[in-house]
């Protein structure tokens, strides 16, 4: 359901309109607010979004909002919450000390026409939101990248997998990893670490509802409807981006002892919360794996160089895969994400195709 709460106005540099997502409802239930943006405090910039990507991962933030912590990054009124998503935007106006206008970034932003933001120049060139509501969040979520140009649609599309492939292919093929399955292999970011992965020779499988999923050559499909055909040579990694406690249950069953670890990455087929049965000593064990905190501690580990070096090369590589295998649908104002919202919640989305909303 979705509701606009007064009539859409121009969006302005003095305001905004936002599409909120129902905390009360339910992430099916979405309205379009119109609301002058505060005037802006020194040291706040505003920002026009041009483009966002809306796929999964976004009602993951939804739905992890108290546990991540996503629901605090875009203060809301109570009862709702301001799904972030990934997107470009530039600064429309700029405070002293700030990026000047024109200044072109992309980043963790709204889904909203334009946004307030505490942004600070880094010597290295980037930008980093310094306002003590997303202090909480990992570095990843308060960088901005700043660009010359706008984006490769493609590229905006595969934002919310570049920090997790960038940290955890070189964290598998580090430990001396042969083989992964993956479950939701059908979703992007299945699909791209099954790519990434084989190009870096780990073998993959992967579990996933749409057997039509262009696995490619990168991973053998297996069906949820198949498991009993399922097995994995010992020592595989489990890479969970269903995150279903039921369906882990069943998965790590089937592959016996096989797996040597299963990772927590996702929440796809994760509607509500965990029966206790599921959490429970008896259940499998699951190590939760964050792009945000894994590649804060790469820095600290490697530092700031190596891991922006790497995070360029996998920028590149998955672009290379969005070619080959990704249509973006191109939508037009905040009404028709609205609009396409509910089916991405019901996962009926297609496994080629990401959103991208010109808000
Ligand atoms: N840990 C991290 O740092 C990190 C980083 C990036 C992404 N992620 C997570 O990865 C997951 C995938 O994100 P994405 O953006 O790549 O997703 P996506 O492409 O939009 O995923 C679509 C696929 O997910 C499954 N699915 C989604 N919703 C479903 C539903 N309601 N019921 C049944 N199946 C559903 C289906 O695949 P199947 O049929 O194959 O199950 C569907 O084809 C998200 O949970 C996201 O949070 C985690």
């Amino acid at each position: 359901m979705t509701t606009t709460s007064r009539p859409p106005a121009r969006a302005g540099r003095g305001h905004s309109r936002v599409l909120e997502v129902s905390t009360a409802a339910g992430p099916g239930t979405t309205r379009v607010v119109d609301e002058p943006l505060a005037p802006t405090d020194r040291g706040t910039s505003v920002l026009r979004i041009h483009r966002f990507a809306v796929t999964s991962n976004n009602v993951s933030y939804f739905r992890t909002r108290d546990q991540l912590g996503h629901g605090r990054a875009f203060p809301a009124a109570s009862g709702w919450m301001r799904v972030p998503v990934w997107g470009d935007a530039t600064v429309v106006d700029g405070a002293s000390g700030g990026p000047r206008e024109g200044t072109r970034v992309i980043g963790y932003l709204p889904m909203a026409t334009t946004v307030a933001m505490s942004l600070e120049p880094r010597t290295d060139g980037t930008l980093v939101e310094t306002s003590a509501g997303r202090s909480h969040l990992p570095p990843i979520y308060q960088q901005y990248r700043v660009v010359e140009s706008p984006a490769d649609g493609l590229e905006l599309a595969t934002l919310h997998i570049e920090a997790l492939a960038s940290a955890l292919v070189p964290d598998l093929v580090g430990a001396g990893v042969e083989h992964v399955l993956i479950s939701s292999a059908g979703s992007k970011t299945g699909q791209a670490l099954a790519f990434l992965l084989a190009e870096a020779g780990v073998a993959c499988t992967g579990l996933t509802g749409d057997r039509s999923a262009p696995g490619g050559n990168a991973a053998a499909l297996v069906g949820y409807d198949d498991l009993s055909s399922l097995s994995v040579p010992p020592g595989s990694v489990f890479l969970d981006i269903a995150g279903d406690p039921r369906l882990r249950g069943r998965i790590v069953a089937q592959c016996g002892g096989a797996l040597a670890r299963t990772l927590g990455i996702g929440g796809t087929r994760l509607a509500g919360p965990i029966p206790a049965e599921y959490a429970g000593p008896a259940s499998p064990v699951v190590e939760r794996y964050g792009a945000g905190p894994r590649l804060a501690e790469m820095e600290r580990e490697q530092g700031t160089d190596a891991v922006r070096l790497l995070r360029e090369r996998t920028r590149l590589r998955l672009l290379a895969w969005a070619r080959e295998t990704v249509t973006v649908r191109r939508l037009d104002g905040l009404g028709a994400a609205a609009a396409v919202w509910p089916g991405i919640v019901r996962g009926g989305h297609g496994a080629t195709e990401i959103h991208l909303v010109a808000p």
